[in-house]
């Protein structure tokens, strides 16, 4: 399957990692804003084709499209792509709110092409895990699911400097960037809630430093913790009447251990894949090849409901993009 990458940082860099382990996957084309850069990194990976205009890709023999720039030209490049049929493999988060996210999956279903999201840990054998355990630690009364990771960009922003990841013209901040994980992982395991609360602490770029929400279920509350400005060494814990799953991390969840009540831990699983975007790219291609329109593991649905307590959560905090007005 051919790809076509539109971006060339270090997450592209990334799924060309996680491509080595897959059968089938060959770059075909590269696209930056500069020449020169999509230049050199189409000579590191040996691709013959580059371009500073993602348009250009039309004329080349492509299968799809990964799409690894800032939040704010997701949904246009998208778009463009999905309504020349040709299948879109999005990066986190899909879009920069609940809009535009819908009008991506409308130009899917319109044109009858596979579009998804690149959310890694809901595609994890580790979610799965967690999943098919559920039911093992009774009714689950609260969930406390959270990351933080002080950002290599923080530094500069203490100095002065905003780099692209504290930006709201572009999207992003701590709920774009690191709530979407542990908020699809809560809502990949108990579905859409009936309510959200959120809270954040705003820098002065206007983004969000860190923030938590809690979703509101009719059974349970499920509370998630997110930051790009401090880190958090906390585990991830699901409660429930019968025992407790502890699992290690957000976004590349990796070891898995349940606690029965009263009872010795046990581990459920532990991950030897390095790359866990090895899943999610598996299950692009594979839904690619079955002539899907969206991938099972996380369908069109499940990427609407997480953007819309998404942008909710952001309405409630004052975190507001150019791109929402
Ligand atoms: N799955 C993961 O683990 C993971 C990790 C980090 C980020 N992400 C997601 O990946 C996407 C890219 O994140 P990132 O941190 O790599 O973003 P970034 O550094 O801000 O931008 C990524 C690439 O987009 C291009 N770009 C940057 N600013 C641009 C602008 N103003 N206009 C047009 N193009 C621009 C640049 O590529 P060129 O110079 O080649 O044009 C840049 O290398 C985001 O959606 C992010 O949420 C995913």
């Amino acid at each position: 399957m051919k790809f076509g990458f539109v971006g060339t940082n270090f997450v592209s860099e990334f799924m060309l990692e996680a491509s080595n382990l897959v059968d089938g996957f060959e770059l075909a084309a590269v696209c930056s804003r500069s020449l020169e850069n999509a230049k050199a990194f189409a000579k590191k990976h040996n691709v013959e084709y580059y371009t500073d205009d993602y348009k250009d890709f039309l004329n080349q023999d492509i299968d799809a499209v990964y799409l690894a720039v800032p939040n704010v030209l997701h949904k246009d490049i998208a778009i463009f792509f999905l309504e020349n049929k040709i299948p879109v493999f999005c990066e986190k988060p899909m879009a920069s709110n609940v809009d535009e996210v819908k009008a991506m999956i409308a130009a899917s279903r319109a044109n009858d092409t596979l579009l998804a999201e690149a959310i890694v840990p809901v595609y994890t054998q580790a979610f799965k895990v967690i999943k098919d355990n559920l039911e093992r630690i009774g009714n689950v009364r609260r969930a406390v699911i959270s990351m933080g990771q002080y950002s290599s960009r923080y530094d500069a922003y203490r100095k002065g400097t905003i780099l692209n990841a504290f930006k709201p013209e572009l999207s992003n901040g701590s709920i774009m960037d690191i709530g979407i994980y542990p908020l699809s992982l809560a809502m990949g395991l108990f579905g859409k809630p009936k309510s959200v609360f959120a809270n954040a602490y705003l820098l002065s770029s206007k983004v969000d430093g860190l923030g938590t929400m809690i979703l509101n279920y009719s059974d349970k509350e499920v509370i998630i913790m997110h930051s790009k400005i401090v880190d958090q060494l906390l585990l991830s814990e699901i409660q429930g009447e019968d025992g407790t799953i502890q699992f290690d991390h957000a976004s590349i969840p990796k070891k898995v251990v349940l606690i029965p009540r009263n009872g010795e831990p046990e581990v459920l699983f532990e991950d030897d894949q390095n790359s866990l975007m090895y899943y999610e790219l598996t299950a692009f291609m594979d839904a690619f090849k079955k002539g899907l329109v969206e991938v099972p593991e996380v369908t069109h649905q499940m990427i609407l409901d997480v953007h819309t307590v998404l942008t909710e959560a952001r309405r409630q905090t004052g975190v507001i993009f150019p791109a929402d007005l």
